[in-house]
């Protein structure tokens, strides 16, 4: 599993929740997030760097747990790379799986996504949830400082707070019928609670954890082939191209429990 830092660490907990059995690596390129305001070749460079460290250690099966690197780079390693460097193996994102539920949960038809600039502004949510839901209407936001306030810790102070609400108001000033919002960056359900008290009532919000495990789930079930493929020793192994000592102290928060991870060079 591959995200720009922490983020992906809330996508691969549900995966070890959901999925035990197989053995997972993840790898946070620290040292060069945030991605979010990177520009298309940038985050496709970085991406598909760390896509082929995961594959040189023996990963069959990579997820871009990264809504910035799905958006960004996932379509061209999967049509470009891939067929050049071992057609066997795969690349997942994680907004398809999102898109193919989002449908279900909104009344309204009024959809909301709050993303990193670079996943608002490449539309790929637009895109991809008008191909499984063509009757919603789709209302984007960027929150560019969220990453940097989690990163940092700043969790619920003054300043978070304002931003929280500033994102989320305006959303709203887009459309009042908004009824289901994506949380469209896997850093961010760690504001969950902060993100839950500036919302109108009867808001559903959605974090992509569960999805993108009960997506894995269904994958694997339609792809018998690359199940067996899969290593299942219950590994668990945590790669950063940053500083050990920090990303162990940061990792928890996002992960739940203890982690103790090795450097990887770039
Ligand atoms: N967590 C990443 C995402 O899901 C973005 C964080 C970043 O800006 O690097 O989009």
């Amino acid at each position: 599993m591959f995200d720009s830092g922490y983020g992906g660490l809330t996508i691969l907990k549900e995966l070890v929740n959901e999925l035990p059995q197989y053995d997972y690596l993840y790898l946070g390129d620290n040292a060069r997030a945030p991605y979010g305001s990177r520009s298309y070749d940038t985050v496709y460079e970085y991406t598909l760097e760390c896509v082929q460290h995961l594959f040189d250690k023996g990963c069959e099966l990579v997820i871009l747990a990264c809504n910035t690197a799905s958006a960004k780079a996932l379509r061209t390693i999967q049509q470009k790379d891939l067929p050049l460097i071992d057609p066997k193996k795969r690349v997942l994102g994680v907004i398809r799986p999102t898109t193919e539920i989002v449908g279900n949960y909104s009344k309204t038809k009024h959809v909301g996504v709050l993303a990193t600039a670079g996943t608002v502004n490449s539309n790929s949510y637009v895109i991809e949830i008008e191909k499984f839901f063509p009757e919603l209407k789709v209302f984007q936001n960027a929150c560019p400082l969220w990453v940097s306030l989690i990163e940092n810790n700043e969790l619920e102070g003054e300043g978070t707070q304002y931003f929280v609400k500033k994102y989320i108001d305006e959303l709203f000033s887009q459309s009042k019928e908004i009824d289901t919002i994506i949380l469209g960056c896997t850093h961010y359900p760690i504001l969950k609670p902060l993100i839950e008290k500036y919302l109108p009532p009867n808001v559903t919000l959605l974090t992509q954890g569960s999805i993108v495990a009960n997506g894995l789930k269904d994958y694997l079930h339609r792809h018998p082939e690359m199940e067996a493929l899969i290593t299942k020793h219950q590994l668990l192994e945590f790669y950063t191209t940053d500083s050990v000592e920090q990303f162990n102290a940061h990792a928890s928060l996002f992960f739940g429990q203890e982690v103790n991870s090795k450097h990887l060079s770039l």
